[in-house]
């Protein structure tokens, strides 16, 4: 997405796929601490055989390492429910450029003795240091899930159902995403995915987990009930069923694999306020015109994301030029971020500044300057050549 781990120019390669060993589990505070080179799905099934899940799941989880997710701030599917890893990451242990092991790898919950030197790392794209291990925080694994998939007539009514979930449904709701009818007519055509609800502008997919099915189900009925009588949704269908739960999630994750079948992918992963958070979507649409094949938008709307992707039969220097830089432009406008997930590597690096002030960006400059003097970590990445 933004060549964050793609070799530019000189750079050598590290690999830390050998350090992939468990080194401790608390089965009271959930606490795991484990070396960098750790898959994502593997540490997943480790504390799912303990009663436990990992606070983030996403869709590279069959590939990406902890550490990675660790440097790259992933958010993914759980965000809404366990909140960022700037959270739920306890202690790092970090090499420095000069060969410093930082050992912060506690497993507190809380630790205020100064400055929290673990945050700088996290996110920072492997510019400020390797990280080589990680200690988080893994929540009790959930005894019941439930998924509704329901359709929306408008986007204010997109808006009006989460907040109306997020109050009827409480400490149990864990994931609210949507997408819009494009993105449903895209993985129809593509991968021959049934819409389960009627035909509808937007859809949105809910999820519930919880520790007892019955509430659970009382509580989602109840919601259901009370949106579709009220005219906030068209249509829904709830599944409890492990099976039918990943039909309706497929729906929602295939989407960027329709897209890749559609042609030549413009891709945004943006991060606006809520209530502007479509208009962008419709603004790109009325400026491309006959010029785009697609212009589609979905995303975990509970983390105010919005993924932003751009379909046409082949790259041009005319769409890109139509799209950039109004569609960052527009999201400094609305205070947003030009990257809400895949961090600014090597082709956003010179974006930074719709997002950060100068001071801000200066600061950046001079912490990269403390901590790798001779610009080894990640070089040519994150910051702007000219900052
Ligand atoms: C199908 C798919 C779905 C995704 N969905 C989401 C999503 O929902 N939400 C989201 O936030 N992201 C998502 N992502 C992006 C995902 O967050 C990253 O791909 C993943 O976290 C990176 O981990 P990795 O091990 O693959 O790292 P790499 O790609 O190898 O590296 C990523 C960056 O981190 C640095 N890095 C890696 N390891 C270390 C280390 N040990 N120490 C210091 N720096 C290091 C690298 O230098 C590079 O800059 C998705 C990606 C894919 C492919
Ligand atoms: C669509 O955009 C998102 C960024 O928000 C990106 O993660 C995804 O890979 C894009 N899809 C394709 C097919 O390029």
């Amino acid at each position: 997405m933004v060549g964050g781990s793609v070799p530019v120019f000189d750079e050598i390669i590290l690999s830390t796929s050998l350090m992939d060993q468990v080194l401790s589990f608390q089965d009271v505070s959930g606490a795991l601490v484990c070396q960098a080179g750790c898959v994502l799905e593997r540490l997943s099934q480790f504390v799912e055989e303990r009663g436990f899940v990992m606070p983030l799941d996403l869709g590279a989880k069959g590939s990406c390492h902890i550490g990675g997710n660790v440097a790259t701030h992933a958010g993914g599917l759980r965000f809404l429910r366990y909140g960022s890893l700037r959270g739920t990451v306890l202690g790092l242990e970090v090499v420095l450029a000069d060969g410093t092991v930082l050992n912060c790898l506690t497993s507190l919950r809380k630790d205020n003795t100064g400055y929290d030197l673990k945050q700088l790392f996290i996110g920072s794209e492997g510019t400020l240091g390797v990280i080589t291990a990680v200690s988080l925080l893994c929540p009790p694994k959930p005894q019941a899930v439930n998924v509704a998939f329901l359709g929306c007539p408008g986007f204010a009514e997109v808006l009006q159902t989460f907040r109306t979930c997020r109050e009827m449904l409480g400490e149990i709701l864990s994931a609210f995403e949507f997408m819009d009818a494009e993105c449903m007519q895209l993985v129809g055509r593509h991968l021959h995915l049934a819409c389960p609800v009627r035909e509808s502008p937007f859809y949105v997919l809910v999820e519930t987990s919880g520790s007892s099915a019955g509430h659970d189900a009382e509580k989602l009925t109840a919601f259901l009930e009370h949106t579709l009588g009220s005219g906030l949704l068209t249509d829904g269908t709830v599944a409890t069923d492990e099976r039918r739960i990943k039909m309706l999630w497929a729906l929602r994750e295939r989407i960027t694999e329709a897209l890749s079948r559609d042609g030549y992918v413009y891709k945004y992963d943006l991060s606006l306020p809520l209530e502007r958070l479509y208009d962008l979507v419709s603004a790109v649409r009325a400026r491309l015109g006959p010029g785009a094949r697609h212009v589609v938008g979905y995303g975990h709307l509970g983390d105010g994301n919005l993924h932003l992707n751009v379909t046409a039969d082949a790259f041009s220097t005319a769409v890109l030029d139509t799209l950039e830089p109004f569609v960052y432009e527009w999201t400094a406008g609305q205070r947003g971020s030009v990257s809400a997930e895949h961090g600014l590597g090597f082709k956003k690096k010179d974006m930074l500044g719709y997002s950060k002030p100068p001071e801000a960006q200066l600061l950046m400059r001079q912490l990269k300057v403390l901590l790798d003097p001779k610009g080894i970590l990640n070089p040519y990445k994150v910051l702007p050549a000219h900052a």
